[in-house]
């Protein structure tokens, strides 16, 4: 079956799918996006997509910041992505990628008397880090963009200059990924991922007003930890030197999954291995998304209406 996308408000042919190399979007940045998971349940014979109204709900807020006409609710949007995913026919784990943006073909930097539109994508992604054997990470040289330059939690396609910066430079240096700081010294994020610290008995991870996206895969991290093991999490500022002493750290992201952090700037996290807690909540994680876990059937909208058990409904 060939790739389908959504765009100019009909399905086609990823292949047909074209813009012109004036669109205002691809000279300014001025798009805002998402990024979704569909992850196949071999014995459901089920594609679960997981917290998708969270996603499009996150989107919607984007488009607000950049001024982006989004024509479609959120429960328009899940409607969208799920026709588009049957179409596409995969059975296997799917990323999702909806996009808004200013579509005027036009020159000048601004955000208003500008067209906008909306495409919706979907394909297949191999693993993004290393969720087995953990990820070699360095504090970049990059420092994260602040809330009043680009704001982080827009998901804005131009702010993700600052992550590529990070992560080629770690990738350069023979990293695998990159931590950014805020301008104030104080750990934000990785280039695509939020970050956690396992401090004795809690859970420490950045604050929103330090500049980071505030992920749906965070957020279920913290509801997981505290509902299924008991752990609270504190939302605080970080200090880089608590990365160098943390018992356990690791990131959350649709892409990343829950990845073990083993290193950071040489030096061994905990024991150099895969922490206890994160070993734990990564199995939850895994068994939640694949729709394994009843307590958390919400987050997870089958797109096979054939196959729905009753139990679901
Ligand atoms: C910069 C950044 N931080 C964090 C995340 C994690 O967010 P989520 O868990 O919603 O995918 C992402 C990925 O979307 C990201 O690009």
């Amino acid at each position: 079956m060939p790739p389908y996308a959504f765009f100019h408000k009909q399905f086609m042919p990823l292949s047909e799918a074209k813009i012109g190399i004036l669109t205002h979007a691809l000279h300014y940045g001025t798009a805002c996006f998402d990024g979704i998971r569909g992850n196949w349940n071999q014995e459901e014979e089920q594609l679960f997509l997981f917290r998708i109204k969270d996603h499009y709900q996150r989107m919607h807020k984007g488009c607000r910041i950049l001024k982006i006409d989004l024509p479609y609710s959120v429960d328009e949007l899940c409607q969208l992505t799920i026709e588009l995913v049957k179409k596409s026919g995969y059975r296997e784990d799917v990323y999702i990628r909806p996009l808004a943006y200013k579509s005027s073909e036009a020159i000048g930097v601004r955000l208003h008397d500008l067209e906008d539109d909306f495409f919706i994508i979907v394909a297949t992604l191999p693993a993004y880090l290393d969720a087995e054997t953990g990820v070699r990470c360095c504090t970049s040289s990059w420092r994260r963009i602040d809330d009043t330059m680009i704001p982080a939690r827009g998901k804005i396609t131009g702010i993700y200059v600052n992550s590529a910066l990070a992560k080629t430079e770690a990738n350069a240096r023979g990293f695998d990924e990159a931590i950014l700081l805020t301008h104030d010294g104080h750990v934000s994020e990785g280039s695509g991922e939020n970050i956690f610290l396992v401090l004795g008995d809690k859970l420490v991870t950045p604050p929103s007003s330090d500049n980071i996206l505030l992920g749906i895969t965070r957020d279920t991290a913290i509801q997981l930890a505290q509902k299924e093991l008991g752990i609270e999490t504190i939302e605080r500022s970080i200090d880089r030197s608590e990365l160098y002493t943390a018992d356990e750290a690791f990131f959350t992201g649709t892409a990343a999954h829950v990845s073990p952090i083993i290193e950071v700037d040489e030096r061994p996290v905990g024991s150099g291995g895969i922490g206890k807690l994160t070993k734990e909540l990564q199995q939850l994680y895994f068994e939640v998304i694949k729709g394994k876990n009843a307590s958390y059937f919400d987050w997870c909208t089958p797109t096979n209406s054939k196959k729905v058990k009753t139990t679901r409904s």
